[in-house]
């Protein structure tokens, strides 16, 4: 009998790391080491006979990290630092982590000849050129593609572009050692994947999550919809159950068609402004989950510096080329706009009501 490929998950514990650890177990062909430092979102998986979980900081230097790594057959480093308000208040955190310390998972998998594949991010494609030109990013689509378009970052002293830089530095390095060391990488650069299990809301927990958490957190608790600068900038949400597909069909890499490959993964067709999107919640909160007594919320715009201090800069339209995934993997999203949103509604809002 041959045994199955170990797959060790590195920041399993997340919102997307959960859902895919889930989904790694669910058919049955790998077994699954899952690292992070919290695992509460993996609750109802950690008894399964192939999953063996380690709460385990990837920072610390003893050999533990590389002795994993050098057990395995693949990696998959989903570790960052991902909530926006953190680029602005700790970049040198989200500096350390997301570049220094992946780094090193980097060069263990050099080391030890292991396939990676490595979460890197949409925002490494940054602004768009309308939006530098001065133009109307609404007026111009331009969808993103992996292996030709540029890649448009803010000035320095708009320090949110840390992570980008981070990220992008990352894919370059991981570029390098292929060329240089024969490294097999496969990087995945998701679009805006939201469902169940991602954040918390800043009702029930400190700090400044991403933008669904905060307009769920209105419906529910009845704080003010703040759209930063307007909501005028646009996102394509994919539904985290399609994501994990995709995900997974880069895991398998039929016939290696991954091979030091970057994927897009995202929805074109699930493209709204953030004020669109705020609009559309409350919509589907009106249809589908309001009881007498809820809150009906307020949207109100917000300056970004008031919001998030100073140093931000919006990334203004990111569209995916999504063409490389569906030919090479025939990977499409199912989701549709309203679907993805539901979903990741009825996730928050069965939550609530069970206390
Ligand atoms: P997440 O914050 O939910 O997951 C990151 C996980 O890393 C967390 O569980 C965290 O506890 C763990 N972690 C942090 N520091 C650690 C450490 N020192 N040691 C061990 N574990 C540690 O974020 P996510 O949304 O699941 O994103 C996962 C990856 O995908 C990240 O690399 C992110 O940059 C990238 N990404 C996600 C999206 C998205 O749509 N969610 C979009 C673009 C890029
Ligand atoms: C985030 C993170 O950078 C990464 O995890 C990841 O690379 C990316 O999502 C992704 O999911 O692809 P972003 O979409 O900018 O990036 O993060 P959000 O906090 O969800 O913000 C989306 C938009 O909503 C931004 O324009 C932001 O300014 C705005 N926003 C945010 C509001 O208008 N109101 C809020 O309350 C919060």
């Amino acid at each position: 009998m041959t045994s199955r490929p170990r797959v060790l998950v590195l920041g399993a514990g997340g919102f997307i790391g959960a859902n895919l650890t889930e989904r790694l177990l669910a058919d049955d062909r790998y077994d699954v080491t899952a690292i992070d430092i919290d695992g509460e979102k993996l609750d109802g998986q950690l008894e399964h006979a192939r999953l063996t979980f380690h709460r385990h900081d990837i920072r610390s230097r003893d050999d533990s990290l590389e002795s994993l790594v050098k057990d395995h057959d693949l990696v998959v480093d989903l570790v960052a630092v991902a909530n926006p308000s953190l680029y602005l208040t700790q970049p040198l955190d989200v500096f350390h982590l997301n570049f220094t310390e992946n780094l090193r998972i980097v060069e263990h998998c050099v080391k030890h000849s292991k396939r990676i594949v490595q979460f890197s991010t949409c925002e490494v494609y940054g602004r768009t050129v309308a939006g530098v030109l001065g133009k109307d990013p609404a007026g111009m689509a331009f969808p993103f593609n992996e292996d030709t378009s540029p890649l448009i970052m803010g000035p320095v002293k708009n320090h949110r572009w840390i992570y980008a830089c981070a990220k992008q530095l990352l894919e370059r390095v991981l570029h390098a050692h292929g060329l240089e060391d024969g490294l097999n990488y496969t990087i995945i650069r998701p679009f805006n994947f939201i469902g169940p299990r991602i954040d918390y809301l800043p009702s029930e927990r400190s700090g400044n999550p991403r933008v669904f958490s905060h307009f769920m957190n209105a419906l529910l608790y009845g704080t003010p919809m703040r759209l930063v600068d307007g909501g005028k900038s646009f996102r394509a949400y994919t539904h985290i159950d399609d994501a994990v597909e995709g995900i997974a069909r880069v895991i398998d890499n039929p016939g290696g068609v991954c091979d030091r490959e970057i994927f897009n993964l995202g929805t074109p067709e699930n493209e709204i402004t953030i004020r669109g999107l705020a609009e559309l919640m409350k919509l589907i909160f009106d249809e589908e989950f309001r009881r007498p007594g809820d809150p009906d919320p307020e949207i109100v715009d917000v300056p970004a510096e008031e919001f998030y201090g100073p140093g931000y800069e919006d990334c203004d339209r990111r569209i995916p080329d999504v063409s490389k995934a569906r030919n090479l993997l025939g990977w499409e999203s199912r989701h549709d706009l309203r679907s993805v949103v539901y979903h990741t509604m009825k996730y928050f809002v069965d939550r609530h009501r069970a206390g």
